[in-house]
């Protein structure tokens, strides 16, 4: 009998306690492959509404329904075994009052079986992060640019570029911090201004073009690694997968449009043929073709 050892995730309070000792690192994914892929690299996973734009072809955050959250949030949850998995609240599913906040919290919450949920807005969002905190719902708050208000905001907007800016957006972190939010993303905020908040606040903050003062940092994956077509000022690409993909779509588009693929090696003859005939069919997710197992199942 074989016993399994668990991994053990990585939980909120302990991002929280990683404050002054390291930078906390961390990445957006939205599906269980990249999840499983950052999973090893990673303090934490956001499943961010950004999914709605990156991968839905949405303008805006604003339309991102609570479902979608949920159907992303459960699929990061099965790919990554060792990062905390955080799963944004999609606008109009916690503004209204705490008591909505808490029912759809708890929706993602039971839903994904992810390890705490995310939330924009500052002071006016505090008594809801203190009502979901206290009940058992983990919350990460985002404030600076909040993409989620953008049609208020006039446009992605940076934030903190002028002084009297300052007191509103120190007082939104203060104001998250002391209602219990475990960490705060700090959104395109000017370095000085996202310098004196980490200073200030006993929680982590975690930027996205708010400099290396922050405690940790995150970019949406698929910025990062060249696959959005346009990306914000603070990006740094650190991939290029976009040409690999067109250059394999072409290479495939080639081949079929000259019939060099499908090869004999992609092919079933009858059995006692030989050749393709002995290689068993794939098995979804593997890349020999399940071949190494003798399978009998096809795949379709
Ligand atoms: O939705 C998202 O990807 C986010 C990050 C920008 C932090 O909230």
């Amino acid at each position: 009998m074989s016993v399994e050892i668990p991994i053990k995730r990585i939980t909120a309070p302990e991002i929280t306690a990683r404050k002054g000792r390291e930078p906390i690192v961390s990445l957006t994914a939205y599906h269980s492959h990249t999840a499983a892929i950052a999973d090893n690299y990673v303090d934490f996973l956001l499943v961010g509404d950004s999914l709605g734009m990156v991968m839905h072809g949405y303008e805006t955050t604003v339309p991102v329904p609570l479902d979608l959250m949920i159907m992303h949030g459960r699929a990061v949850v099965r790919g990554a075994k060792r990062a905390l998995v955080v799963v944004d609240m999609p606008f109009g599913s916690y503004e209204e009052s705490p008591s909505v906040a808490f029912r759809n919290g708890a929706r993602i919450m039971k839903e994904t079986d992810c390890g705490a949920v995310k939330l924009e807005g500052g002071a006016r969002m505090a008594e809801t992060i203190s009502f979901l905190v206290e009940r058992g719902i983990p919350v990460m708050a985002h404030i600076g640019l909040t993409p989620q208000s953008v049609n208020v905001l006039g446009g992605f907007k940076s934030q903190g570029r002028e002084k009297d800016e300052w007191a509103a957006l120190e007082a939104d972190a203060k104001a998250v911090s002391e209602a219990g939010a475990f960490a705060v993303v700090l959104e395109a905020i000017a370095e000085p201004l996202a310098a004196r908040i980490s200073r200030a606040i006993t929680i982590p903050t975690i930027g996205i073009g708010a400099s290396a003062a922050c405690d940790g940092q995150i970019l949406v994956m698929e910025d990062m690694l060249g696959l959005s077509p346009r990306v914000p000022k603070f990006v740094k690409q650190f991939g290029n997968i976009g040409a690999a993909i067109e250059s394999a779509i072409a290479g495939y588009a080639d081949e079929v449009r000259n019939r060099r693929f499908p090869a004999k090696e992609h092919t079933y003859a009858m059995k006692g043929e030989g050749g393709g005939g002995t290689k068993a069919a794939a098995k979804p997710g593997t890349t020999d073709g399940g071949a190494t197992k003798k399978t009998k199942k096809t795949r379709r």
